[in-house]
């Protein structure tokens, strides 16, 4: 019998020095000193020894029991040891290997172009504010004299989301909405994105961007809209531009007009881009319809206003050169990375 002790003894011993993880460890723990461990067994087995045998036989059993634990204990300590040197090994970091070079992101010229159009406007007094892009079609159509019949309420022009309500088709809602909520003197901008359902090429776009102005005070006239308009495209572009209105509609302007600036690719002379015109449009206008001003409560025997919307994509493509406006949604860094 002490002679199977000894050989169980030596196998554990062997078999635990040569554990390398925790895990073997465990398995060790297991056969040797478990329920059903070989040991265990063993010291259950000395039933069969005479009286006079078995403590003796006990003691050595124990011993052995405590020699297999003993080491257990030492040889978790080392395999501990051994797998955090390793673990450090691994983990070293090679200073030499060349780093990794992150592209770094730009402004997008429509940030760049707004930003500058919100500081020129910021300069004359005005304060910028937003509105929602889904928009009741009362304050994006009945407040601003749209009537129920007018082809821009149409499905083929205007996304619905039911019947009353809808992604607005231009930043002039916010004209309805300030005037209702303040008294003048109101000189603000709105930036925003606005929808039609357009087709998607060079020009056109079912998302873009606007930018509406709006000034309400006492005495304001048609040259206040000339003279800030002037002096904004002036600011934009360059000193040696103009601006001219030509006569148009909106039903919530009156009178209304087109604003055409100097081409900024020919100056003036005519080319591809002007058609040949020597200007380009560059925003709708015209002085607040009395009814609109009448309709937010505003006395218009004493207030007048003058209001404009002008394409943000279109002056960003003008001030940047960029001949298709789908450039400006594709976010293809190789593009952006140049301004
Ligand atoms: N909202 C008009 C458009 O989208 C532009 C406009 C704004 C015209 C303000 C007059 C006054 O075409």
């Amino acid at each position: 019998m002490q002679q199977r002790l000894k050989e169980i003894l030596e196998r554990a011993l062997k078999e635990i020095r040569e554990c390398r993880e925790v895990a073997q460890l465990e398995k060790s723990r297991v056969k040797y000193l478990g329920k059903k461990g070989e040991l265990t067994v063993f010291l259950r087995g000395m039933g069969d020894l005479s009286p006079e045998e078995r403590p003796a036989m006990g003691r050595l059993v124990n011993e052995a029991k405590e020699e297999v634990e003993t080491l257990l204990a030492a040889q978790r300590e080392r395999v501990l040891q051994l797998e955090k040197e390793r673990r450090l090994k691994e983990e070293e970091v090679d200073i030499t290997v060349p780093g990794k070079r992150f592209t770094r992101g730009k402004r997008h010229p429509l940030t760049k172009t707004l930003d500058e159009i919100k500081n020129i406007f910021m300069g004359l007094g005005f304060t910028v504010v937003e509105g929602p892009e889904v928009e009741y079609a009362y304050y994006n159509f009945t407040a601003l004299n749209i009537p129920e019949n007018h082809p821009a309420r149409d499905v083929q022009d205007t996304f619905y989301i039911n019947e009353d309500i809808l992604l607005r088709t231009h930043t002039s809602p916010n004209q309805v909405r300030v005037m209702e909520k303040t008294k003048p003197p109101i000189r603000i901008i709105v930036p925003g994105r606005v929808y039609r359902a357009d087709d998607v090429d060079a020009t056109h776009s079912p998302v873009f961007h606007q930018i509406e102005g709006l000034v309400v005070d006492e005495g304001i006239t048609l040259g206040d809209l000339k003279g800030t308009f002037d002096l904004f495209v002036k600011k934009l572009y360059g000193e040696h531009m103009e601006t001219k209105f030509r006569p148009s509609h909106f039903p919530f302007t009156e009178p209304s007009a087109e604003i055409d600036a100097t081409c900024f690719v020919c100056s003036g002379a005519g080319c591809r881009v002007c058609k040949d015109t020597g200007w380009i449009e560059l925003s709708g206008a015209g002085m607040v319809h009395p009814e609109v001003l009448e309709r937010c409560g505003i006395d218009t025997t004493k207030y007048s206003g003058f209001a404009f919307g002008m394409g943000l994509d279109r002056l960003t493509m003008l001030k940047y050169g960029i001949d298709d406006l789908r450039l400006l949604f594709e976010n293809d860094i190789r593009f952006l990375k140049q301004f």
